[in-house]
């Protein structure tokens, strides 16, 4: 198969482009004002209006011959049987099966039975702690989980239980992920021992950050209430029973998640167990509800009604055909704040590469740089740079149709800004004031969730999940290692003694610094 770049269809893209280059985004909808309903597509609830983007019906087909020429329905087809689309890892990426009801085989085992007896000792658990069956040291009921992860481990339960939460009565969630002690410290202060739950969420249950916290946890839960406390307050999410066995935890207490689900795709696992606690079983198993219904609809729709394959192939088209270096994702909703922070790992982690799967530098762009923040807040910040910066930049606004709080009337002017933004940034405005003049014909998508419940932000995650998977098939990447991250992790280990005060074979640079950091700390 050619390179991505080099493929016919790619080819055929650019001329397009070309063609279309003298056209504005507006002069689109004059040409066309039926266009909002040509290219605004249901996907499991989810109403995703692409109307905005610089795009034609001749754009689509383009896009989805790119699509075909690269294979992406049997890409589809090998990551929900288990295939090892995780190339350099040589593994699966299974994501999907924690949301179905499949038999899926990995190294010949069927993986059905595993995942509905995790799923139903995170039912019985969740409802223990919820229901006070479970205890804990001094008989006393949890109110408070603190949930300990980094990444992966850690963004998905803050987005879900952000956007759904809180609930009344149910045990409060506080997470702890930065190893700078100020995180921990906040999360413990006013709470307390005897009615907190820990849960220690690292799916290797290596990583310094989560396990230096979880020893700080421990050491806070045993002052407290004795060496029995940790096998009443503290359980673990993990793919590695034997690393939690061996730092101290009772074997009942360990959640396991196969070795076939990615850290950022674990939210569906039992990492997703702050969720369960939070939020009680049915709103965690309606998250998973609506992630299927996107799997099914990714796997079984045409090309050209795809809603994840569209996402992708229209980011493509913004990022290498238009050249929009970075992508602004916008939710006009404050309990979605998080969603930013998910994205960016999801897609940076996942699509953040220079070579294709077969190590061969790539000779085009991969992600861009996913950015952006929450409407209406962001429009007296960096909205001035969208609307009036040098580069060029894509946009996706997501809205809630139906109140998220109590005054309908403020939903109605949140929902009059959200539309206002994208109709500003493509039609921007001419005057003979220049400062004032806003350029406009900047792409944006619109994503409409009938409300924000469990089911609708299920399917949203798994909308952005299948988006990043398709566009690392047509780019050709792994979309499933983060082999980049490891560089930092290793020189850290060889700093760490040096910033103790040891001695230690540094790079001069890091040596000087570390001089600076010293002499400061040391006030002198
Ligand atoms: O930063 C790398 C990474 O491996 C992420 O992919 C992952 O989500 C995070 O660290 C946490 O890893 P773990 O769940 O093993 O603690």
């Amino acid at each position: 198969m050619p390179s991505f770049s080099s493929s016919p269809a790619w080819q055929a893209l650019l001329a397009h482009r070309d063609a279309l280059a003298g056209k504005r985004l507006s002069d689109l909808w004059d040409e066309d004002p039926q266009r909002g309903a040509q290219f605004t597509f249901g996907c499991a609830g989810l109403q995703v209006d692409f109307s905005k983007q610089r795009i034609t019906a001749a754009t689509l087909e383009g896009l989805v011959a790119l699509a075909r020429e690269r294979d992406l329905t049997g890409a589809v087809g090998r990551l929900f049987a288990g295939e090892r689309v995780n190339v350099t890892e040589n593994r699966p990426a299974l994501h999907t099966a924690l949301r179905g009801e499949e038999h899926v085989l990995v190294d010949g085992q069927d993986i059905l039975e595993d995942i509905e007896r995790g799923r139903q000792r995170l039912r019985v658990f969740s409802n223990a702690v919820r229901d006070g069956q479970w205890k804990g040291a001094t008989g006393a009921r949890f109110t408070h989980v603190l949930a300990l992860g980094i990444g992966g481990s850690a963004l998905g339960p803050r987005v879900v239980i952000e956007a759904l939460g809180p609930e009344n009565g149910a045990p409060q969630v506080r997470f702890v992920t930065n190893i700078d002690p100020a995180e921990l410290d906040a999360a413990i202060d006013g709470i307390d021992p005897a009615t907190t739950l820990v849960v220690v969420a690292s799916k290797t249950f290596t990583t310094q950050e989560t396990m230096g916290n979880a020893a700080a946890a421990r050491a806070w839960l045993v002052a407290a209430l004795g060496d029995e406390a940790t096998a009443k307050h503290m359980v673990a999410a993990t793919a590695n029973a034997q690393a939690a066995v061996a730092w101290g935890l009772p074997e009942c207490n360990v959640f396991l998640f196969g070795e076939w689900v990615g850290g950022r795709y674990s939210v569906w696992s039992s990492v997703g167990l702050p969720i369960a606690i939070a939020l009680g079983m049915g709103a965690f198993e309606r998250l998973l509800a609506g992630a299927h219904a996107v799997d099914l609809e990714f796997r079984s729709s045409p090309l050209d009604h795809n809603v994840p394959a569209l996402m992708a192939l229209i980011g493509i088209w913004n990022r290498n055909a238009l050249g929009a270096p970075t992508h602004a994702v916008l939710p006009y909703a404050t309990r979605l704040q998080s969603f930013v922070a998910y994205l960016q790992q999801l897609e940076m982690e996942s699509a953040g590469k220079r070579v294709d799967e077969q190590g061969n530098p790539l000779e085009f762009a991969t992600c861009p740089v996913i950015w952006g923040g929450v409407g209406t807040p962001g429009q007296h910040a960096y909205h001035q740079w969208l609307h009036q910066g040098t580069d060029p930049v894509s946009c996706d606004f997501i809205v809630a149709a139906r109140p998220m709080g109590s005054s309908a009337a403020h939903h109605e002017i949140l929902l009059a800004h959200a539309c206002a933004q994208s109709e500003a940034l493509m039609t921007g405005m001419a005057t003979m004031e220049s400062h004032r003049a806003c350029p406009g014909d900047r792409p944006s998508t619109t994503i409409v969730m009938p409300a924000l419940d469990a089911f609708q932000m299920g399917a949203l995650i798994a909308l952005y999940e299948h988006k990043v998977y398709a566009q690392s098939t047509l780019w050709g990447i792994d979309a499933f290692d983060q082999w980049g991250v490891e560089l930092g992790k290793t020189i850290a280990g060889q700093v760490l003694p040096a910033v103790r005060g040891a001695d230690a074979v540094l790079h001069p640079a890091t040596h000087h610094l570390l001089g600076v950091i010293h002499k400061l700390a040391s006030g002198t």
